[in-house]
């Protein structure tokens, strides 16, 4: 029979035997992650992986490559136009709008996968999560600062070298628009020039042209105005401000020519890039929506945001060794004496930060200690016939050579057991 293949774009991950281990890391990714949004008390939301199509095609926008040839969308059984979210902050707003909580402040963080049809390539799939965090309800100022502030947390954390925080300010709404204007005035008499993408981009959201990977388009644009022309000092000096106040803890670059995919950007915008990452290079993104909220339909909600792609900051992070002790439960008396069991589960309940890996199967002792060694576990405790009868253990180091291997009472297992 012919066998099923998962789809295009959309991985299989699995701990033990996925090479690039991205299980193991965007498990250890998502924990530390939380642990730091945690620090900037920010709250939980978790909002459903299908949206009504409409959402996207408000927020994201009509013209985005996201909702224009991006978006898995389908109609349910009551023919009504549904969405995999293709990403986090829409979904955000529509639950604090539908929740009126759109007259407060909200500091909230998800985590969770998100979909995108797009050509699948190295650091790029249709399936992927992110980590998101939005500030809502506060105008530009201080929500700038403790965004930057997370981003630089998360860098410093994981230790990341060769990456730069690129910003960039889009001004008003008014300002956005203006820049756009010069800039379609400017682009018209290359329009010969310009490959289909770039022409498509023109028509439709003019200031991707400057996302362009076309080199022609690039060397066009050198001489095209640039963004700072039409943004207000105070922009400027918000720029300066983040860049001189960070400066000694990240990379932080002003980068007039940076635009986001999103039509729901106003202000200040910013992205993490790697040098280490290839093509994809952007692991992180976001910026100021300050009208998304009146646009879905809510209050005037000033707010900020961003996302990390998971896979894409995994590729950055080596998994260390493990932090925490790894133990080996090995017992040889038939398959897994109900007794010594017993005495597996007392022990998890003594040290919360060990690991213990019960072998469950019914191999010899050998081929046990083996997959322990393999699993790089620190100790074995061994338990056989003879150990049950007598109320013992045995002690294997499996790291250490200088450690002797022992036999212990079950009382003093106990004991070594707290204190490693
Ligand atoms: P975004 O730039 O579209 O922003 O996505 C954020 C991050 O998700 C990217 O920097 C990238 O690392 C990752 N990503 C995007 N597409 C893919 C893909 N196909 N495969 C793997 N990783 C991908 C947003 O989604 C905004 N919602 C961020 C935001 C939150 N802005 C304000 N609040």
């Amino acid at each position: 029979m012919d066998k099923i293949k998962s789809l295009t774009g959309m991985l299989d991950l699995y701990d033990d035997g996925d090479k690039t281990n991205l299980a193991a890391k965007l498990f250890y990714l998502e924990k530390k992650i939380r642990d730091i949004f945690l620090g900037y008390k920010l709250n939980e939301i978790r909002t459903p992986i299908l949206e009504d199509t409409n959402l996207f095609i408000r927020s994201v926008g009509g013209a985005s490559d996201i909702v224009n040839k991006e978006i898995y969308s389908f109609n349910d059984r009551n023919d009504k136009g549904i969405a995999l979210r293709p990403e986090g902050t829409a979904s955000v707003i529509r639950a604090i709008i539908e929740k009126k909580l759109d007259q407060t402040n909200h500091k909230l963080w998800y985590m969770g996968p998100m979909w995108r049809y797009e050509r699948p390539q190295k650091g790029r799939y249709r399936q992927f999560n992110q980590a998101g965090v939005e500030i809502l309800g506060i105008p530009e100022g201080m929500p700038e600062f403790e965004m930057i502030s997370i981003v630089c947390s998360i860098i410093s954390e994981f230790k990341l070298q060769n990456c730069t925080i690129k910003i960039n300010h889009l001004g008003t709404q008014k300002n956005k628009e203006s820049f756009c204007n010069a800039l379609v005035k400017f682009l018209e008499p290359f329009k010969e020039s310009l490959d289909e993408k770039d022409l498509q981009r023109l028509k439709k959201n003019p200031l991707r042209v400057l996302d362009t990977k076309n080199n022609e388009t690039q060397n066009i644009l050198r001489e095209a105005p640039s963004i700072k022309e039409f943004i207000d000092s105070s922009a400027i000096n918000l720029l300066n401000s983040i860049q001189n106040n960070f400066s000694d803890i990240c990379n932080i670059e002003i980068d007039y020519s940076l635009v986001r995919g999103l039509d729901y950007y106003s202000g200040f915008v910013f992205e993490a890039v790697s040098s280490e990452l290839g093509a994809q290079d952007s692991f992180l993104g976001g910026g100021r929506y300050d009208q998304l909220c009146v646009k879905l339909g809510g209050k005037d909600l000033p707010s900020i945001g961003m996302a990390i792609g998971l896979e894409r900051f995994a590729e950055l992070i080596e998994l260390k060794d493990n932090l925490v002790k790894l133990v080996s439960f090995l017992s040889v008396t038939g398959n897994l004496e109900p007794k010594a069991y017993k005495i597996a589960h007392q022990l998890r309940s003594l040290n919360e930060d060990i690991i213990l890996d019960v072998h469950l199967s019914d191999s010899s002792l050998k081929a046990k200690l083996r997959k322990a060694n393999k699993n790089n576990a620190d100790y074995a405790i061994i338990i056989g016939d003879e150990e049950l009868k007598n109320n013992t253990a045995v002690i294997k180091p499996l790291k250490n050579e200088l450690e002797e291997q022992l036999t212990v009472s079950i009382d003093d297992l106990y004991s070594f057991f707290k204190s490693i």
